[in-house]
């Protein structure tokens, strides 16, 4: 084990200050992409500083696409376009852990007239692709994979658009077949069985596409051109949801979030939390092509009992790991639903939730598709382990709080797939 990736985490009277977000991954991961795709220069600020995000570019880097970091941290991005057509590899893109890079991007490769080949590490080559090689099939790619897994052996060009049902609500999903459809003949319409985040049909338009949207659906006509943009990326409203829930856990808590993605198909976070009990108010709101930013402030209260199910699972599918790992202090406790999905992240989230929290104490009722929490619970420190997922990791840091005792985040490291300054920024704004 490495000893570098352990944090103690000790209990907190409180937390209190301002914490500056870096940049939303959504957005970073789909700036990029349709930046290397777009004609001329893109100057992309705060651009996440997660690992997740710095793969994309590894990727773009191997499609012969030339960006560069122009600031020390790393902040600021500027790419240059390469127009609609990308250079072959000339090895297979190394996707590191994430998702959002390997579907896709796998959308934009599809489109191109060489063959690519996808792969990740040990949790990206256990999730499921078929999800994005079913579709694009159907739009005339060649995919090989592994038994619908990670590596992904892509034989693109020659696409033609699609009407696709997406059987599972995902906004990856949604994202590539948009990238692809830019690339096919003719249009793509893709309707969603519920609405998930629109980052994608969003950045796609700040870049100068057109797109339709009719209820459920979204199209796109191919051959559309893009130019480059001189972008923003707002502060990301999931790594915020950790401060906000920090300080749903302390009554005189005090938090401020400047600069924060408020896309109400990301927001949802903040209704439930005030259903919760914490009292939350935004300012500053601003638009910044097509998406919005604002500030926003926290104060701590008591937490009554909140049900997640339906489209607000998918709609709070990054936030719940956090959610319940604080729920057992609340008054009411959390009860999820309908998140099979949950299984299929970085890790399966409902059973490591269940793990950590159990460690610490904590009974949970562990479902197929969800779990019960009761609230009221009383919890103490522990080996917690974020079973090298970042929502993990950051989530037991939050629950680790208000327990009785320290606890040890082995395999914190996998916090910088988001968020790399989290720990030292928890420890910040926490006094103890
Ligand atoms: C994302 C969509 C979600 C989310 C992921 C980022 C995106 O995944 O969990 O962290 O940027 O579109 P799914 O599309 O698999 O639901």
């Amino acid at each position: 084990m490495d000893i570098e990736s352990q944090v103690i985490v000790r209990p907190a009277r409180n937390v209190r200050g301002s914490v500056s977000l870096p940049g939303d991954k959504s957005i970073s991961h789909r700036y990029a992409m349709l930046a290397a795709i777009a004609d001329g220069p893109s100057r992309l600020e705060n651009y996440s500083t997660g690992a997740d995000c710095a793969s994309t570019l590894g990727c773009l880097g191997s499609l012969g696409v030339k960006w560069e970091r122009k600031t020390e941290g790393g902040h600021v991005i500027e790419v240059q376009g390469s127009g609609l057509s990308l250079s072959a590899p000339r090895q297979p893109l190394d996707c590191g852990n994430s998702g959002s890079t390997i579907r896709m991007l796998s959308g934009i490769v599809a489109g191109q007239k060489f063959g690519t080949e996808m792969a990740g590490d040990e949790s990206l080559s256990r999730r499921p692709m078929e999800r994005v090689i079913t579709p694009l099939k159907a739009m005339g790619a060649e995919i090989a994979s592994q038994n619908g897994r990670p590596p992904l052996r892509i034989a693109g060009g020659n696409l033609k658009g699609i009407n696709y049902q997406m059987p599972v609500a995902s906004a990856q999903v949604k994202t590539c077949l948009l990238f692809a459809g830019l690339l096919a003949d003719g249009e793509t319409r893709i309707e969603e069985p519920m609405r998930t985040r629109d980052h994608g049909e969003v950045a796609l338009r700040a870049f100068g596409a057109q797109l339709e949207r009719n209820g459920g659906a979204v199209s796109i006509l191919g051959g559309q051109r893009l130019r480059g943009i001189d972008a923003l990326v707002p502060g990301d409203l999931s790594s915020a949801a950790f401060f906000l829930c920090a300080a749903a856990l302390f009554p005189g808590s005090q938090i401020t979030l400047p600069g924060i993605l408020m896309n109400p198909t990301r927001a949802r976070l903040l209704d439930i939390l005030v259903q919760m009990g914490l009292k939350i108010s935004v300012s500053h709101l601003e638009e910044q092509h097509g998406e919005l930013i604002g500030t926003i402030d926290a104060h701590g209260a008591a937490w009554t009992k909140a049900v997640i199910a339906g489209a607000d699972t998918a709609a709070l599918i990054d936030e719940i790991p956090v959610l319940a790992a604080i729920a057992p202090y609340s008054e009411g406790g959390l009860e999820v639903r309908d998140g099979k999905e949950l299984r299929v992240k970085e890790s399966d989230r409902i059973a490591a939730v269940a793990a950590n929290l159990r460690k610490m104490g904590a009974e949970v009722e562990e479902r197929p598709d969800g779990m019960v929490i009761h609230g009221g619970q009383h919890l103490h420190g522990a080996e917690l382990d974020s079973f090298g997922d970042h929502r993990i990791a950051m989530a037991f840091a939050v629950a680790a709080l208000r327990a009785e005792g320290e606890s040890t985040i082995v395999g914190a490291d996998a916090a910088g797939v988001s968020y790399p300054a989290f720990f030292e920024e928890l420890h910040r704004v926490t006094s103890s």
